[in-house]
Order: structure tokens, then C-alpha cells, then sequence
């Protein structure tokens, strides 16, 4: 059912040094900051050759991602996110296997525009799982 790798998100405590570090240290392309109030972040872009690497900063009050960096003050992996080709199928699916989809089941609409949906942890290794349509 999941295809390729969209990308993996990481939650970073200062968002120009970590662009820095992909940019400077490990010699990738990295976009300018973008902010995208509805989903409570600021994002830079990782362009890789097979994926991307999203670099998420809390933004504005509430942050989702606010939580994680007080338990992980230098910054960790978030989640990993899968393409689908369909997600409202993919997620009847996973819900017929037993797998939790976080929030009222719903698809909303991710950082690429693309209709998007988070998977329980605790279901999968410990790992958020985001699987967007593609
Ligand atoms: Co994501």
C-alpha cells in the first residue's frame, strides 16, 4: 500500500541552524523558511535526490510540535511520511487492520497542498506515521 519515502520531518529548537547544518555542513539544498499558520509551523525544505528532510519550528500559539521540543530540547525525528495513492482508501484499510488514524479520520491538507493523515504511534514501532496522497 505505502510507496516511496515523501520525506521525514524533524523538529529543530533554532530553524536558521539547522538549515545551516544541511545547508553548510552536509551540503544540501535548503529553501528559505516558510511559515504555514494553519498547521502551526515553520518549515525549511531539504531537497534531496530521493526525498526530502522538513525542518518544522513551532509557530504561534499551540504548535502541536511546541510539546515535542520541551520533552526533546535539542530537536529529534517527528515522523515519517508515505505516499499513497489513494488515502481514503488507505486509511479503511489501515483502520481494518486495527491502526489508529489520529484526529476525526478526515484527511486535511498537508505542507504540500496534498490531503494528508497521521497514524498512531504506538501502532507502528513508536514511530508517527503521516501518509499523504500523491
Ligand atoms: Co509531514
Amino acid at each position: 500500500m505505502i510507496g516511496r519515502v515523501n520525506h521525514i520531518a524533524i523538529v529543530v529548537p533554532d530553524l536558521n541552524a539547522a538549515a545551516a547544518i544541511y545547508r553548510d555542513t552536509l551540503g544540501a539544498m535548503v529553501s528559505e523558511p516558510k511559515d504555514l499558520p494553519g498547521q502551526g509551523v515553520t518549515t525549511v525544505f531539504v531537497e534531496l535526490p530521493n526525498t526530502k528532510i522538513e525542518l518544522l519550528h513551532p509557530l504561534g500559539e499551540g504548535s502541536s510540535i511546541a510539546k515535542f521540543l520541551v520533552s526533546n530540547p535539542s530537536g529529534g525525528m517527528h515522523h515519517i511520511c508515505y505516499e499513497v495513492d489513494d488515502i481514503a482508501c488507505a486509511r479503511d484499510t489501515l483502520i481494518s487492520k486495527g491502526a489508529r488514524v489520529l484526529g476525526n479520520g478526515a484527511p486535511s491538507i498537508g505542507a504540500h497542498g496534498k490531503p494528508v493523515l497521521f497514524l498512531h504511534p504506538k501502532d507502528f514501532c513508536g514511530t508517527l506515521i503521516e501518509i499523504e496522497q500523491i
